[in-house]
C-alpha cells in the first residue's frame, strides 16, 4: 500500500464514499432546501467509466471500502453494473449503499446478484404523516417493505434516523422498541448543519439526552465499535436487533476517519464538513495517463485537517447541501 492516502496526522483512508446523482425522490428538510438544488450539467457528472477509472486509482493506493450515496443511490440508471465492477477490483472486499429505501425493495435481488454487501436505509418516523412533512413527498410504507425485503434477503440494513426535536424525536423509545424483534441496526444521529438546511440548537438532540431518555425505560449494554465506526453501539439484551448514535457534533470521531468522498460531479471532498474541494474530474479528462490525478488526491489527503471546527462553527461555514455531498 502507498502512502498517497496516508494523512499528517497518520490515517490511513481505506474508505471511499462516491456519491453517483445529485437526485432524489424525496426532499427531506435536513438535507435540502425547499426550492431543491441546482443540479450539475450532464457532462459535469462522472461516466460510468470514469467511476471505475477512480475507484480502480483509489484501490491500488489502499482502499478496501466502497459506499454508494446521492442523492439516491437507486436512482443511478446502471447501480447493479457499477456493484459488480466494484467487486471485482482487486482490493474491494466491500461495497455498500446508502438509500431512503423507496424502490429497494424492487430492485434487491439485482444488487444482491451483483455483489452488493452492505446496506444503510434512512427512516426518521413511524408515521406517515410525518414522513410526508419531513421528507416534503409520499412513501413511507415503501421503505418499510425494502427493510423487510433486504431482512429476508439475510442483509442486516443499517437504519439512519436523524433525531431532531419536536419533529421524531417523540419516537425515541419506538425505535428502540422496534429493535425487539427487528434484526436492524438503528443508529440515531445528531442533526447536523449544512447549506440550507436551517440547522439550529434547538432542534438539536444531543447523544447525552438520548441515552438518558432511553435509560429511562430500557436497560443498555454498551457494546465494543469496529475500529472505523461513526456509531457507538449498545444494545438492550434480548433484543434481536441493536441501536447506536452517530455522535458526529457533541463527540466527534476524527482521530479514527479513514473516509474520503467523490461528490458526483468528480470532486474529492476529504471531509465532510471541509469546504476545500479538489476537481478529480478535470484531471481524470486531462490526460489518460493516471499519474496527476493521484498527486492531486496525495495533495488533498495531505492537507486535511485534524478534526472539524466544531459545531457553532460549522453552522456558521459554507459547505455543500448535504444532497450535494451523500453523507
Ligand atoms: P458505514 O460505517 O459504512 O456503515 O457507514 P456510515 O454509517 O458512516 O454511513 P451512512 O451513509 O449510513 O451515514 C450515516 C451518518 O453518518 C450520516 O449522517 C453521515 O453523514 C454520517 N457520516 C458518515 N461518514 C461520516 C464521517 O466521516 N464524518 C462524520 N462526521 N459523519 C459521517
Ligand atoms: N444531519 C445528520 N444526518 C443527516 N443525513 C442527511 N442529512 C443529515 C443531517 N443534516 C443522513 C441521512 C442519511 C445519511 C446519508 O445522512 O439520514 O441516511
Ligand atoms: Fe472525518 Fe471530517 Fe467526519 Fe471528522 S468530520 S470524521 S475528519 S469526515
Amino acid at each position: 500500500v502507498s502512502s498517497v492516502l496516508t494523512d499528517l496526522f497518520g490515517r490511513q483512508h481505506s474508505y471511499l464514499r462516491i456519491s453517483l446523482t445529485e437526485r432524489c425522490n424525496l426532499r427531506c428538510q435536513y438535507c435540502m432546501p425547499e426550492e431543491g438544488v441546482q443540479l450539475s450539467p450532464k457532462d459535469e457528472l462522472l461516466t460510468f467509466d470514469e467511476l471505475v477509472r477512480l475507484a480502480r486509482i483509489f484501490a491500488s493506493n489502499g482502499v478496501s471500502k466502497i459506499r454508494l450515496t446521492g442523492g439516491e443511490p437507486l436512482l443511478y440508471p446502471q447501480l447493479s453494473d457499477l456493484i459488480r465492477e466494484f467487486r471485482g477490483m482487486p482490493g474491494i472486499e466491500s461495497v455498500g449503499i446508502t438509500t431512503n429505501g423507496l424502490t429497494l425493495a424492487r430492485k434487491l435481488d439485482a444488487l444482491k446478484d451483483a455483489g452488493l454487501t452492505h446496506l444503510n436505509v434512512s427512516l426518521d418516523t413511524f408515521h406517515e404523516h410525518k414522513f410526508n412533512i419531513i421528507s416534503r413527498r409520499r412513501g413511507l410504507d415503501r421503505v418499510f417493505r425494502g427493510i423487510d425485503a433486504a431482512i429476508d434477503a439475510g442483509l442486516t440494513p443499517k437504519i439512519n434516523v436523524v433525531l431532531t426535536r419536536n419533529v421524531n424525536d417523540d419516537e425515541l423509545l419506538d425505535f428502540v422498541e422496534w429493535t425487539r424483534e427487528k434484526p436492524v441496526d438503528v443508529r440515531f444521529i445528531e442533526y447536523m448543519p449544512f447549506d440550507g438546511n436551517r440547522w439550529n440548537m434547538d432542534r438539536f438532540v444531543s447523544y447525552k439526552e438520548m441515552l438518558e431518555r432511553i435509560e429511562q425505560r430500557f436497560t443498555l449494554t454498551r457494546l465494543s465499535d469496529h475500529p472505523n465506526d461513526t456509531s457507538k453501539a449498545w444494545w438492550v439484551p434480548g433484543h434481536a436487533g441493536r441501536i447506536g448514535f452517530i455522535t458526529s457534533m457533541s463527540e466527534h470521531f476524527c482521530g479514527s476517519c479513514n473516509r474520503l468522498r467523490i461528490t458526483a460531479n468528480g470532486q474529492l471532498k476529504v471531509c465532510l464538513f471541509g469546504s476545500t474541494e479538489v476537481d478529480l474530474k478535470h484531471a481524470l479528462r486531462r490526460s489518460e495517463n493516471d499519474e496527476e490525478t493521484i498527486r492531486e488526491i496525495d495533495a488533498a489527503v495531505k492537507r486535511k485537517k485534524k478534526q472539524h471546527a466544531g459545531m457553532f462553527e460549522l453552522a456558521k461555514r459554507k459547505n455543500r447541501p448535504m444532497i450535494l455531498i451523500g453523507g
